[in-house]
């Protein structure tokens, strides 16, 4: 009895760990609330520069193995970054993702729909 109360257990551990990574991670339908085609148009003036190839530690546009890590903090999460700007680390060096890609002019929407854009390149 008490081997099979601690498999529930694990197994429960197990199902609500992962449950709350799945929870995280990004679909097409959460992308598919954006404005796409817009998101490209801000996308190519604003955010290719750096994303297109990949330059700086900034993680290239539709490879995969690149967001993979990153869409489990979810959609909402990286827009925000993206608005607010933020530095990491990539191979020992500091990155910098400027505010709205350097362009103070965009509206948050805008920002919104680019990173929409770009996250559906890699679903
Ligand atoms: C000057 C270069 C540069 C430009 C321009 C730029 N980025 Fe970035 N971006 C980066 C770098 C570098 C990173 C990686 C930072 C890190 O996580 O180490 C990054 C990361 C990101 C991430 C991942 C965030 C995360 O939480 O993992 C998103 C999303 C993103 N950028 C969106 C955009 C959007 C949208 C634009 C245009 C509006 C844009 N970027 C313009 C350099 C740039």
């Amino acid at each position: 009895m008490a081997r099979i109360v601690s498999a529930l257990t694990l197994a429960a551990v197990f199902t609500l760990s992962f449950g709350h990574e799945a929870q995280a991670q990004v679909t097409k339908a959460d992308v598919a609330k954006y404005d796409l085609q817009n998101g490209q148009a801000v996308y190519d003036a604003n955010c290719a520069a750096c994303h297109a190839a990949g330059v700086m530690g900034a993680p290239k546009t539709g490879t995969v193995r690149k967001w993979n890590s990153r869409l489990a903090q979810g959609l909402d999460t990286m827009i925000q970054k993206s608005i607010d700007g933020y530095s990491g680390t990539y191979r020992g060096s500091t990155t910098f993702m400027p505010a709205k890609g350097g362009n103070p002019d965009l509206t948050n929407k805008e920002v919104g729909d680019s990173v929409a854009y770009m996250i559906n390149q890699v679903l």
